[in-house]
């Protein structure tokens, strides 16, 4: 049976950062608070030109070839800050790299968990035709609020996958367990410019569907469980999935072996490294969590099997694996990563409000995003808004 699954994996984050301590001082916060008891250290601030269409170019223009444009038959697009009801932020990527015309492009929301269902789809869409790929792109910007109870959880970026067979990096297994309950934990209706969020329940209701989406995988695939070397979480913040493993610990009746839990723990510090510097991406976080497994954790070995914990508020959570393939290593690249993280500049926090409170607003048909060009640094940038119309433009040399 043809092996399918992602082939190549990069992410890009804004230029700039607000680092934690900064931010606890001036909330009148212990800074052990964010550093330990959330577990962030800097938070991705985007500027005004750095949208979801503009980041996720960014990360895909990085990993797509030429040859993939002919090879593409699918972009899809996650997101839950899309700032179109009706056109899909994906048409603009396809235009932007140039993907061959007969692709379609679409956009897939559901919280935190839209870009599992798009790599779920890409993955079966390729299962059937083995000669083409997709393009899966995740971008967010997480925005709480100035001074609101989720203001250190905020953070922004983008993450660009390919799906192809017989892949370098991640061949995906076909079982995978998803659960779905109506719930309200947070949710943003079409009128809101941020979300209603219930903090704490949020976090009681991930634990909880974590808990009964792995004791019932245990039920269903007891051996595909054993095998679990390792498991990527979405993480919000990254004391999140700790949570989820110390509830497993902690708990009196359960399928799961504790050892295992041992083991997971083991590689948990590993694959939070990028999103202690970058914050919540929404949509993408759980495969931040995935990029820094596979960047930093130098016990994971080609063949082993790792685990993925999707959750998207409102809510929907899936578990789903993979085996990591020979030579996935080669494949990600730990000092590009160190590279686009570190070459972020700080913003102070009075920088940070006053870029908070720039938006564009609705009622305004023409708008020149960018008024000094100079500032830009390379890659796509949002130009300018003309008749209600985005327009994107690239700085190729500095
Ligand atoms: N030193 C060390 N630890 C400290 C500390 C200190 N000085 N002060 C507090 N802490 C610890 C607390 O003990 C607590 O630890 P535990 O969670 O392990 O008990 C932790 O810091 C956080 O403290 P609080 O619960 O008091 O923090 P809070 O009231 O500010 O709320 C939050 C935290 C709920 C995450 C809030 O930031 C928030 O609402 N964020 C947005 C919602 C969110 O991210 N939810 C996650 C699940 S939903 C999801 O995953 C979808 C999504 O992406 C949004």
């Amino acid at each position: 049976m043809v092996k399918v699954g992602i082939d190549k994996i990069t992410f890009h984050v804004p230029h700039h950062y607000v680092d934690m301590v900064e931010l606890a001082k001036a909330r009148d916060i212990d800074p052990n608070k964010f550093l330990i008891g959330i577990g962030q250290e800097k938070m991705a601030v985007p500027t005004i030109e750095e949208d979801i269409v503009a980041m996720a170019a960014n990360a895909a223009n990085r990993i797509v070839t030429e040859e993939d444009k002919e090879l593409i038959d699918q972009v899809i697009f996650a997101t839950e800050s899309g700032f179109d009801f009706s056109k899909s932020a994906g048409t603009y990527i396809h235009q932007m790299l140039g993907i061959q015309p007969f692709a379609k492009a679409y956009e897939v929301k559901h919280a935190c968990y839209g870009g599992t269902a798009g790599l779920i789809s890409a993955f079966n869409y390729v299962k059937l035709n083995p000669e083409r790929k997709v393009l899966v792109i995740m971008s967010d910007i997480s925005r709480y609020g100035l001074n609101s109870g989720g203001e250190a959880t905020q953070g922004a970026g983008a993450i660009a996958m390919l799906v192809t067979a017989n892949p370098r990096i991640l061949s995906l297994d076909s079982e995978t367990l998803s659960l779905t309950e109506n719930q309200f934990d947070f949710w943003r209706p079409s009128y809101a410019e941020v979300p209603y969020v219930q903090g704490k329940y949020s976090t009681e209701l991930y634990i909880e569907m974590f808990n009964t989406i792995i004791e019932e995988y245990a039920k269903r695939y007891p051996e595909r469980l054993s095998d679990l070397q390792a498991i990527s979480f979405h993480l919000p913040f990254t004391k999140m999935g700790r949570k989820c493993l110390q509830s497993l610990e902690n708990k009196e009746e359960t399928n799961i072996n504790p050892e295992l839990v041992e083991r997971w723990f083991s590689h948990y510090q590993d694959s939070t490294f990028i999103g202690r510097q970058v914050g919540n991406v929404y949509t993408g976080s759980l495969y931040l969590s995935l990029m820094s497994l596979l960047n930093f954790d130098d016990n994971l070995e080609e063949g082993q099997r790792i685990g993925m914990f999707s959750y998207g508020s409102g809510a929907v959570a899936e578990l789903f694996t993979g085996i990591l393939q020979p030579g996935f290593k080669e494949n990600v690249s730990k000092e590009g990563t160190l590279l686009h993280l570190n070459r972020r500049v700080k913003l102070d926090i009075k920088a940070y409000e006053e870029n908070f409170e720039k938006t564009l607003s609705n009622e305004d048909g023409v708008i020149e995003v960018v008024k000094d060009k100079e500032t830009l640094h390379p890659g796509f940038y949002l130009d300018r808004i003309d008749d209600h119309r985005r327009y994107y433009n690239e700085i190729t040399t500095k």
